[in-house]
C-alpha cells in the first residue's frame, strides 16, 4: 500500500522551520506534517501513563491509575469510554498539575510551550497577522485559550470497530506523539498510512484554522484522520498516543477572514462543534453541552 511522508519541521529557540523550502505550503495544504522532538525532550513518562491510567487505582495518592473511575469533577472533559478501540483522557492545562502523575505534567508544559511557538509559526505560514492571533486564540499565548491533552489506550482486545473513528480536529492545532504506526489521512480521496521518521510527533491543523483561512491566498485544510482496527501481534502491546490541543473555549467565536481580508466572527465554537458531532453521528462532551443550556 501506499503511505505518505509528511513535511518535516523543527522548532529551534521558540521558531518553527520546515526542512525543505516547499515544506510549509504542503504542510498547510495536507493540514499536518512532523515536528521533530527537541533534544532532551524525554517522552516516556507520557507513553508509560497511556499504559495505565485505565487500570484500577492503587490508593487515593495513585495518579497514575484509576483515571476510569476518578470523576475529574474540575474538568469539562475527563474520562471517556469511546465505541471506537481507544478509550481515553482528556484534561484541561489547568488541570495537569492536580490530576497527573508531575513528570507526566511537565512533560505537558514542554510540550505546550511547543505546541504554541509551533501555533505561531503557521500562523507565520499562513499569512495570519500577529495582532490578530490573541482574538482568534482566545489568547493562546496567555493560556486564556481551550489547550487540554488527550491520553488515549488502544484496546486491542475490542474487534469490529475502528480504531480512532474518521474525523478532523475541532481547533486550531494538535501535537500528537505515539509508539505504533496506524494514524493515517485523507489525501485526495484516498486513506494513505503515514510514514512517521523516528523522535517526530505529528503535528494536525483543525476546523478553526480552515474556518479562519479558507477565502484567503493561503488556506489551511483540517485534516482528516484515523486509526483503523488495530490488533497487535504479542508481544507487542496495545497502541498508545497522547496530544496536546490548542482551539478556541467554547464560550469564544470562530473567526474568518472575508475576501478583503477583513477578520469577521463566523459561528459560536460551541455551536459549532456540537453540530458538528452531529453530523458525524457522535455525542458531543455532555458537560459542555449542558453548560449551554
Ligand atoms: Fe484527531
Amino acid at each position: 500500500m501506499d503511505h505518505l511522508t509528511l513535511p518535516s519541521a523543527t522548532v529551534r529557540s521558540g521558531r518553527l522551520r520546515f526542512t525543505d523550502p516547499d515544506g510549509a505550503a504542503r504542510a498547510l495544504a495536507l493540514g499536518a506534517f512532523s515536528l521533530a522532538v527537541p533534544d532532551g525532550l524525554d517522552v516516556t513518562p507520557g507513553l508509560d501513563f497511556c499504559r495505565s491510567f485505565h487500570l484500577p487505582s492503587r490508593g487515593p495518592e495513585d495518579r497514575r491509575r484509576g483515571h476510569r473511575e476518578h470523576g475529574h469533577p474540575r474538568s469539562k472533559l475527563g474520562y471517556e469510554d469511546r465505541p471506537d478501540q481507544v478509550e481515553q483522557l482528556q484534561l484541561e492545562s489547568f488541570l495537569w498539575d492536580d490530576y497527573l502523575p508531575a513528570d507526566v505534567a511537565a512533560l505537558l508544559r514542554r510540550m505546550k510551550d511547543l505546541t504554541l511557538d509551533t501555533l505561531h509559526g503557521v500562523f507565520d505560514a499562513a499569512g495570519v497577522p500577529e495582532h490578530d492571533r490573541d482574538l482568534v486564540t482566545g489568547g493562546a499565548r496567555q493560556d486564556t485559550g481551550l489547550c487540554y491533552t488527550t491520553v488515549n489506550h488502544y484496546r486491542s482486545d475490542l474487534t469490529g470497530r475502528a480504531g480512532i473513528v474518521e474525523h478532523s480536529d475541532s481547533g486550531f492545532i494538535t501535537v500528537i506523539c505515539t509508539d505504533q504506526p496506524g494514524y493515517e489521512i485523507l489525501h485526495e480521496g484516498r486513506w494513505l498510512p503515514v510514514h512517521q521518521p523516528p523522535g517526530h510527533f505529528t503535528v494536525n491543523l483543525g476546523d478553526a484554522f480552515r474556518v479562519l483561512t479558507v477565502k484567503t491566498p493561503r488556506p489551511v485544510t483540517a485534516v482528516y484522520h484515523r486509526v483503523p482496527e488495530l490488533h497487535p501481534e504479542p508481544p507487542a502491546t496495545d497502541r498508545s498516543s497522547f496530544t496536546v490541543y490548542m482551539g478556541p473555549r467554547y464560550d469564544m467565536m470562530l473567526y474568518q477572514y472575508d475576501t478583503d481580508g477583513v477578520l469577521l466572527p463566523y459561528q459560536g465554537f460551541r455551536d459549532f462543534s456540537v453540530e458538528k458531532a452531529k453530523d458525524l453521528g457522535y455525542a458531543f462532551h455532555s458537560r459542555i453541552e449542558a453548560a449551554h443550556r
